[in-house]
């Protein structure tokens, strides 16, 4: 970031331009850490970034619906002096995916895209010259988990040692809470029915940054026990955009797996809800919890805007 933008007392972005950020996995467990820092100062000292990407443009690609990711994208590259411009609509039907990577880099500076395949994210990125960034795919979501992380911090003062219980399907949401609470020394655990545990090479991934880190991570098929002194309970819709034929099916299946009034007794007393959102009440959570006072969805959903602040920073400075 030009040194004349930022004040001397701000953290300085550390440096990772040109990256793309199709998973997690693209950054490094200092890389987070850094990422989380830069996220707590750019929310308390958020105009002394107001021109730090002056003249900087994100293309935004959106396959699926959003609320609170495409609107943050736009409001951060607006609030840190740049803009946007968005194209929602299936990637790669009315031309090939290489070739729609190859227009936008000439015209912006990265490329954000919500994508129903993983590989629609990855080969993006093989095209494009510019940072490509993940923003909900079938297998990841990294944006998300990065403001959950921050919004943990914010409530319990730091991560290593804290347990978080995910309920619900191992997907998207649940696979990017693993791997960084495992790199943060988080306690991860995953209660899901049988079928709909998460992908076992993003567990045993997972599984060996805990071992680095002194966190670990579990799957269980009962939520209850795997909620047992959880600081935080996590869960995400039982349908994920795109399973919509699966709904009747798997409300049965996720039936025993609604985080309700009992489940969240049995966690810390001190423990908080969770929910990427949207949410559906009566499903995944009852309306009691997600209204509760242990409730912090709309502190995580605000922190989406600063957690993709501190990304693009640090990928675009
Ligand atoms: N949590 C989340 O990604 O919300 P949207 O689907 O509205 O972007
Ligand atoms: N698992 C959900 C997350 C929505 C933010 C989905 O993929 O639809």
């Amino acid at each position: 970031m030009p040194a004349a933008l930022v004040s001397d007392t701000a953290p300085r972005s550390p440096a990772i331009a040109a990256r793309d950020l199709t998973s997690d996995l693209s950054l490094s467990g200092l890389e987070l850490r850094q990422l989380l820092d830069l996220a707590a100062d750019v929310k308390r000292h958020p105009t002394r970034y107001a021109s730090a990407l002056r003249h900087r443009y994100l293309s935004l690609l959106f396959e699926k619906p959003s609320l609170r990711t495409r609107l943050t994208f736009e409001l951060a590259i607006k609030q840190l002096g740049g803009d946007a411009v968005s194209s929602i609509g299936p990637i790669g039907d009315r031309e090939p995916t290489k070739d729609i990577a190859r227009n936008l880099d000439r015209w912006t500076n990265a490329i954000v895209a919500r994508t129903f395949l993983q590989s629609t994210i990855d080969e993006l990125a093989e095209w494009s010259s510019v940072p490509v960034i993940n923003a909900l795919s079938d297998l990841y979501h990294p944006c998300q988990s990065f403001a959950d992380l921050q919004t943990l911090e914010e409530r319990f003062g730091g991560l290593g040692g804290l347990k978080l219980t995910f309920v619900g399907d191992g997907n998207n949401v649940a696979h990017s809470l693993m791997i960084n609470g495992a790199r943060s020394g988080m306690h991860v655990c995953v209660a899901c029915p049988p079928g709909y545990e998460p992908n076992s090479a993003i567990v045993d991934q997972s599984t060996l940054f805990a071992r680095e880190s002194g966190g670990s991570i579990t799957v269980t098929q009962d939520p209850l026990a795997g909620v047992s002194g959880a600081h935080a309970v996590y869960t995400d819709v039982w349908t994920s955009m795109g399973q919509e034929a699966e709904a009747s099916e798997r409300m049965k299946i996720f039936a025993g797996f609604t985080v309700n009034s009992r489940l969240m007794s049995a966690a810390s007393a001190n423990a908080i809800f969770l929910h990427c959102l949207p949410a559906k009440r009566g499903q995944e959570v009852t309306g009691e919890v997600i209204e509760s006072a242990q409730s912090a969805v709309f502190d995580q959903a605000e922190n989406r805007l600063h957690a993709q602040k501190a990304l693009l920073l640090m990928l675009l400075s």
